[in-house]
């Protein structure tokens, strides 16, 4: 009788044991999703993420990546993080308005940056921590900044001036500067998600667009636009954001473990972003169906002077404050 209970009592604690061993433990599931081709500098820096997070955690974390608004549009990833639904997203900065907050449109602002190094002067820097911590009340976790790059104006009509564009119907992300850019061209925005953009164009719901060449390339556009013009004028990248909660109840050394991953993969974002949309672009002039024009610096010019002015009717919309830190940092003349 002894000896039966002990050997109950010893299986009891072997099982026991097993079940809370991590070797074990069923692996911390990440869900990642976003909204472009998977051979864009986001959708490559989301793979190198995954495989650098398992690897250092080696295997108690697994991430899944939904690409192509495989799983969600714009809008709906973003709810889908709040409730815990998906655990990880890299939205373009364009897309925080309607979240409330604001002031990442200041990303947005047309001709604010001249080149990478003046963004990163923003984002790895003290003001992109400020940005991102004014996620944190909607439950929201920022941990880095990913790039892509500089848009372009595109549509069916040659792009020459400004003009060119008026009363033009433009897809535009949910931002409220971009809203306003396009409205200082005096053509008619129009919000839609990027999974649709293809289609709009292709029907002619919208007569064109502004994107970065990666995006405009790996989602076809060039089949659907025969003119684009290398205006550069607005920048395009990403926050990656993770659900708070689910952040914070990660077990420390797998949370570390994951922002060293983390860290890597935007190392790897940042130094592909450029080359991936240099690549694109030649992809593009080589299909032959779209003629790239790059305007003259005095062509620019006047595209720069008709949007300027949105820097001043936004101000309050994204706070003065925020634009004004940004302009020091970065030593920006109107
Ligand atoms: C867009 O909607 O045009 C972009 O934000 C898509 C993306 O994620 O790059």
């Amino acid at each position: 009788m002894f000896q039966t209970v002990t050997k109950v009592l010893a299986t009891l604690t072997i099982s026991t044991a097993l079940l809370v061993s991590p070797a074990f433990a069923e692996p911390i599931s990440i869900k990642f999703s976003h909204v472009v081709a998977v051979d864009t500098p986001k959708g490559q820096a989301a793979e190198f993420f995954k495989k650098r997070a398992e690897e250092l955690t080696q295997g108690k974390v697994k991430v899944e990546v939904y690409p192509n608004s495989q799983l969600y549009k714009d809008k709906e990833e973003m709810e889908a993080l709040q409730i815990g639904a998906v655990q990880m997203l890299a939205p373009s900065l364009a897309k925080f308005g309607p979240l409330g907050v604001k002031d990442f449109e200041v990303f947005d602002l047309p001709f604010i940056f001249n080149s990478y190094d003046d963004l990163h002067k923003i984002t790895k820097g003290e003001i992109g921590q400020k940005l991102l911590a004014k996620l944190e009340p909607k439950g929201i976790k920022g941990l880095a900044y990913w790039d892509n790059g500089f848009k372009s104006f595109s549509a069916n009509t040659p792009i020459k001036t400004p003009g060119d564009l008026k009363g033009k119907k433009l897809r535009i992300q949910s931002s409220k500067v971009l809203e306003a850019q396009m409205q200082a061209l005096k053509a008619i925005p129009q919000t839609m998600a990027f999974s649709e953009v293809y289609q709009a164009l292709q029907t002619g719901v919208v007569d064109g667009t502004e994107n970065p060449i990666s995006n405009f390339y790996t989602q076809k556009m060039h089949e659907v636009q025969k003119y684009m013009t290398i205006t550069d004028h607005g920048y395009l990248g990403y926050a990656v954001i993770v659900n708070k909660k689910f952040w914070e109840e990660l077990p420390a050394d797998v949370r570390t473990q994951l922002e060293t991953a983390m860290v890597d993969a935007t190392d790897y974002a940042n130094k592909i972003a450029k080359d991936k949309n240099d690549q694109d672009l030649a992809a593009v002039k080589a299909s032959g169906k779209t003629e790239v024009t790059v305007p003259t610096p005095e062509e620019r010019a006047v595209f720069r002077a008709t949007l300027i002015p949105v820097h001043e009717k936004m101000a309050n919309r994204i706070g003065k404050e925020t634009i004004d830190a940004v302009y020091q940092a970065i030593d920006f003349k109107k």
